[in-house]
């Protein structure tokens, strides 16, 4: 079904030049969903990665469907390994006319035990990554007239959490920056959006203690953990014509866990 839709009257790559999407992190859980659907919608996609071997591996799976993904090695906290990528990208498969910040970690801890280094580890790969990847992409959109770029927030910096001073300080960022960047370049038919998601079945959430993973669950209206293709289903809105209006927004995708 997928597959068909390359050859899809919907799709918006037909007939013209195959447009380049840039997914950071693309190889994590909401990762790999974006990185397929956008895939499948005919974009050539390119993602970062920081684990080589994690990163082959997960390149074949994408060959074996049949997609085909150009991975880069990269550590987006790094302004300048950053901007060496996407020179790099630039060169190989043209301008990107996508970009999808979705690189992101935690470190939990309640804020009385956390140590510089998980506040930092967090900020620079969750919120110095927006600067380092779209501050080199953004001139090149603005030269194409056109640009997409879709900041996976969360739903942690929206409501806070108990042991994520950090990562809701970056998420929240994020979305502050979405709203400053959405006003500079609204009239330069470039949007700039923030998803929210609420609680994914990622390694990430698994990752958080099962007994307190419960109680998350719990207060979950739809009493259930999200699926990342219902995360990749709001970025592939996002990319379409149809989304054209929409920019400086904020989509939750939560299960309804929180609503403003
Ligand atoms: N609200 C209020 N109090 C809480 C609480 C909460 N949500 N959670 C725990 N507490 C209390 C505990 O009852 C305990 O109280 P007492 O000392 O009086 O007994 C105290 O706080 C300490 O709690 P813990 O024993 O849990 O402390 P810890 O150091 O062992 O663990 C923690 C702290 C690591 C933050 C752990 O609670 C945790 O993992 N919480 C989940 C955090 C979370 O939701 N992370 C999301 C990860 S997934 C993600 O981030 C993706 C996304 O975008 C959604």
């Amino acid at each position: 079904m997928e597959q068909a839709v390359k050859q899809d009257t919907q799709n918006p790559q037909a007939g013209t030049a195959q447009k380049v999407a840039l997914v950071t992190g693309g190889t994590g859980g909401i990762g790999t969903a974006i990185c397929e659907k956008l895939a499948n919608l005919g974009y050539k996609v390119t993602t970062t990665y920081r684990n080589e071997e994690k990163a082959k591996a997960w390149q074949k799976e994408m060959n074996d469907k049949g997609l085909d993904v150009a991975i880069y090695k990269c550590d987006v906290a790094d302004h300048e390994d950053s901007e060496r990528v996407v020179k790099q990208i630039a060169e190989e498969f043209g301008p990107v006319s996508v970009l999808v910040n979705n690189a992101g970690i935690t470190r939990d801890s309640t804020f009385r035990k956390m140590t510089h280094e998980q506040w930092r580890d967090v900020i620079s790969c969750d919120l110095d990554s927006v600067f380092n990847v779209t501050r080199p992409i953004i001139d090149a959109m603005l030269e194409q007239g056109h640009g997409r770029v879709i900041n996976i927030s969360s739903i942690n910096g929206q409501k806070g959490q108990f042991g994520q001073a950090n990562y809701s300080a970056a998420k929240a960022g994020m979305h502050g920056f979405t709203k400053a960047l959405a006003q500079e370049v609204a009239r330069k038919g470039i949007t700039v959006n923030t998803i929210s998601p609420g609680y994914i079945a990622t390694e990430m959430v698994m990752a958080v203690p099962e007994e307190v993973r419960g109680k998350i669950i719990a207060q979950i209206p739809m009493g259930r953990l999200g699926k990342p293709e219902e995360i990749a289903h709001v970025v592939a809105f996002l990319v379409s014509d149809g989304a054209s209006f929409i920019t400086g927004a904020n989509i939750a995708a939560n299960g309804g866990h929180y609503m403003e």
